[in-house]
């Protein structure tokens, strides 16, 4: 046993929706894996059918420990076709937060995570002036349905995301999961296709990964804010925020201003949007070294991950660190994980990562939770089923769950901390 929390630090994993369950057939993604020259490595297809077999994975999560469990609802499933809402799907949900409470497990939802309903791109997608309202008024839908049944919600997943994507990953040749704007898409027959399955054409397609322009960012944190609102209306007790992808950030001699710059443009534009909000979620899964000529490759030795980006612990506690250095609400860690099909690595990630956590609030820093990214190797985006960052394995094939020992690890640290002292009881 590395590092013990106290009781009421949230320690569990996280899913999102697109990702585990299967067949959303409605949603945007569906169309961009299924694009005429799609480069998706895989068709999600049913995933690993979480949407079926929920119930015995929240059993499972429990049984090994785990306390806190964080999925997504599909908006396109929710609501498949502008202003209709689907009862079934609504129930659905209902039963997988019915199910967290019947396991001891808090559950955490997020209302976005990345995916969104075909029609929304026939209105222009989230450049639509439609885009506020819209989404809200989902949000506000589920909430009279659901919303005691949330203790916490995000509005989104990894807002910044398309700025990072944009500015980082393109530069490192590293093939973003979708469109990064308009302009400098550089597959434009491939989006062409997609849009036709949406039901339109490329002038109004225009998914969440290509919010990374001034007038779009602007339209996205009036978005969050009206979300907030109407889910504040309806359950002033569920504590409302969104969540951000942030690498930790350095530089070497030379690189000062560019990495001051990098931090602006992935984590200081967006610090106005968390006004209001009543935590922050933290996501984080590696570093970023910058020189005078810009981003500096990992040195020669450095371990990389199955993502090909560096193996770094110790990131987490740095991030956490330089955001609660401006934030002066409390911040919950909604994702961290590592890409490997090595599982003592995943272990040593978690233990050494979990280390620095509980040392950053040793020094005072208000952190509510850890919830690793993933709970089942799934379907990573572009990437397919190739990545694996669960801490439980899928056989497809028969939809088989293997627990891997960084499960059981995880699940030891939260269960020894939910019994233990609340020494630092918030
Ligand atoms: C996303 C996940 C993704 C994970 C690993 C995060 O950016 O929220 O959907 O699978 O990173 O790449």
């Amino acid at each position: 046993m590395s590092v013990i929390f106290s009781s009421d630090f949230l320690i569990g994993s996280t899913t999102a929706a697109y990702q585990v369950e299967g067949n959303n057939i409605n949603s945007d993604f569906w169309a961009e894996e299924h694009a005429e020259g799609s480069p998706y490595k895989d068709k999600s297809g049913d995933a690993i059918d979480h949407y079926r077999l929920y119930e015995q994975d929240i059993a499972l999560m429990a049984s090994l420990g785990l306390k806190a469990y964080r999925f997504s609802f599909e908006w396109s499933r929710i609501e498949p076709e502008p202003g209709q809402y689907s009862r079934s799907a609504i129930e659905h949900y209902r039963g997988m937060l019915e199910t967290c409470y019947k396991y001891k497990i808090t559950p955490i939802v997020a209302m976005h995570h990345f995916s969104s309903p075909k029609w929304l791109m026939r209105m222009g997608g989230w450049a639509s002036p439609e885009l506020p309202e819209r989404f809200s008024k989902y949000c506000e839908v589920v909430f009279k349905e659901l919303g005691d049944l949330i203790p916490y919600v995000l509005t989104m997943n990894e807002v910044n995301l398309p700025v990072m994507l944009r500015e980082t990953f393109t530069a490192i040749g590293f093939v973003p999961p979708v469109g990064i704007d308009r302009e400098s898409w550089v597959a434009p027959k491939w989006r062409e296709s997609a849009a036709k399955l949406c039901g339109t054409t490329t002038e109004n397609y225009f998914t969440f990964h290509m919010v990374s322009d001034e007038a779009s960012i602007q339209l996205l944190k009036e978005t969050h804010r009206k979300a907030r609102e109407r889910i504040k209306r309806i359950q002033p007790n569920t504590k409302v925020g969104f969540s951000m992808a942030l690498s930790d950030v350095q530089s070497i001699p030379g690189g000062e201003e560019i990495a001051k710059k990098k931090w602006n443009s992935y984590f200081g534009q967006f610090t106005d949007m968390i006004e209001g909000d009543d935590f922050f979620g933290l996501q984080n899964y590696t570093r970023e070294v910058y020189g005078p000529e810009g981003q500096v490759k990992p040195p020669e030795d450095a371990e990389l991950t199955q993502m090909g980006y560096e193996f770094y612990p110790e990131a987490l506690g740095h991030v956490l660190r330089k955001v609660a250095s401006v934030l002066s609400i409390p911040i919950m860690i909604t994702e961290h994980g590592v890409a490997t099909d090595d599982d003592e690595k995943r272990v040593e990630f978690i233990r050494k990562s979990l280390e620095r956590v509980k040392a950053c609030l040793d020094e005072g820093i208000d952190v509510r939770g850890y919830l690793h990214w993933s709970t089942f190797d799934n379907f990573e985006w572009n990437s397919g089923y190739s990545m694996k960052f669960g801490l439980i394995g899928v056989d497809r094939t028969t939809q088989e769950r293997k627990v891997k020992e960084s499960a059981r690890v995880l699940g030891e640290i939260a269960n020894v901390s939910a019994r233990s002292d609340s020494f630092n009881k918030l």
